[in-house]
């Protein structure tokens, strides 16, 4: 089948740009199919340092064709924003490599004023958003009244129907939030000039992938975030207000079931999260410090969208056996296998204890994470570096068996593994 589908298995962050940016080689399209620019894939290409937020990350491979999904939402000023840096570093930029669906909905700064404003009025109860303006352009589509990337192929008419959402917005800013009202006149120019930027790269994402699929052509969906902050099956309301899970692929693309071949689910060694919301293996502290490094290097663990340091701590297999549940992964991928090197013993979460009992699946869900104690299970570590390794059987003992117990414990084979930023750092197995 030619479909292939990517996505995260913890709270995004997992590393699952720099495989797709490997996958890519031997497909003919890749598309993203939720989320907007609240990702972030920091891709590492020789010494250039790609970070994207909206453009498929395969569009840096000379001969895929980037699609961005119904499921998506775009903010057209960061999006040609991004066309700009990718065309500065070298790389083809035209409606024949990049296609953007009539259907998506688009990002305005009236989203992002809601945004700010919602959060401001959460306080202590704050989700810790990316303030991209993501919730909100999501629930304009849920309430029907969102403006979709189709609009811009009629530019004038697309203007006048900006102008009326901005007063809109404006009107819920000033009762609601006594916020700051925006300049509707402007941001309609605005958004009147990004159409005439962007016009010719509106196409059917679902007819253009499913023609070339027809034909022969491999597809590899890109999801962004990942399973534990899915609007559905995610820690609630501590999530993003997409799906980033297998089904959001086939919702977010337009595609049937029927293609699907693989899907890849991406998780680190450890455990990262930004944002709020409950972390039951969370690490405080020097461990903690070690795990997210000190920001120097541009794969330590601040957000590629934010700079905020990530919350890190164990690997929680429990929550990993759950997201191959709901994603329904045939194969798992490892990253940053590295950054454990050194650690004399490694913890995995593999039940927790909650009111005296011992659960080794969640009964309802992530949503209520907090009040449940982490149960580990210990394994040594090793002191060898990794970053050279690229064969299974070169890996220290130690590392060899971390894995085997993730697979173990999640019930999904493990394919590969990454032990470091470049591409070529990756060890495939069997
Ligand atoms: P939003 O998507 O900006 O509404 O943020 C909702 C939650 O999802 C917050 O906890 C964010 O930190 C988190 N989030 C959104 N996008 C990403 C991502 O790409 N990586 C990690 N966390 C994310």
């Amino acid at each position: 089948m030619p479909l292939d589908i990517v996505v995260g298995t913890q709270w995004g962050d997992e590393g699952k740009g720099r495989v797709v940016d490997l996958l890519s080689a031997g497909v003919d399209f890749v598309a993203r199919f939720n989320g907007g620019d609240n990702a972030g894939h920091t891709v590492t290409v020789g010494d250039k340092t790609f970070k994207l937020h909206l453009v498929p990350s395969g569009i840096i491979h000379p001969h895929t064709i980037g699609a961005i999904g119904n499921g998506v939402v775009v903010n057209p000023a960061i999006l040609l924003q991004e066309m700009e840096m990718l065309r500065a570093a070298g790389v083809t930029v035209s409606p024949a490599r990049l296609v953007i669906s009539h259907a998506a909905h688009l990002i305005t700064p009236g989203h992002i004023a809601l945004d700010k404003a919602l959060e401001g009025q959460r306080g202590q109860g704050k989700i810790g958003t990316t303030l991209r303006g993501i919730g909100p352009a999501y629930t304009e589509k849920v309430a029907r009244s969102g403006l979709r990337a189709g609009g811009m192929l009629q530019p004038e008419r697309f203007g006048q129907a900006m102008r009326q959402h901005i007063e809109r917005v404006n009107h819920t800013l000033r009762h609601l939030y006594q916020a700051e009202p925006l300049d509707s006149e402007r941001i309609a120019q605005e958004f009147t000039e990004y159409a005439h930027l962007l016009k010719g790269y509106i196409g059917d994402v679902s007819l253009l992938l499913t023609h070339a699929m027809n034909r022969g052509q491999r597809v590899l969906a890109e999801g962004a975030q990942g399973t534990l902050l899915d609007l559905d099956h995610g820690t609630y309301p501590f999530v993003t207000s997409s799906n980033p899970t297998t089904p959001g692929a086939l919702l977010g693309l337009g595609l049937g079931v029927n293609w699907v071949e693989r899907v890849i689910g991406v998780t680190k060694a450890f455990q990262t999260r930004v944002g709020e919301g409950p972390f039951p293996s969370e690490l405080n502290g020097d461990e903690a410090a070690r795990l997210r490094g000190t920001g120097d290097k541009p794969w330590d663990e601040f957000g590629v969208t934010t700079g905020r340091p990530r919350r890190v701590g164990w690997l929680d297999s429990v929550l990993l056996r759950y997201a191959a549940r709901v994603n329904g992964l045939t194969e798992l991928v490892v990253t940053k296998l590295d950054v454990l090197s050194g650690l004399a013993a490694l913890k995995i979460c593999v039940a927790y204890r909650a009111d005296g009992q011992e659960l080794r699946e969640l009964p309802f869900g992530p949503a209520e994470l907090g009040q449940f104690e982490p149960i580990y299970l210990e394994l040594p570590g090793w002191s060898q570096d990794v970053m050279d390794v690229r064969r299974w059987e070169d890996l220290p003992e130690q590392a060899r068996a971390y894995v085997l117990q993730v697979e173990d414990l999640c019930g999904v084979p493990v394919r590969m593994v990454s032990v470091g930023p470049e591409r070529d750092q990756v060890i495939e197995i069997g």
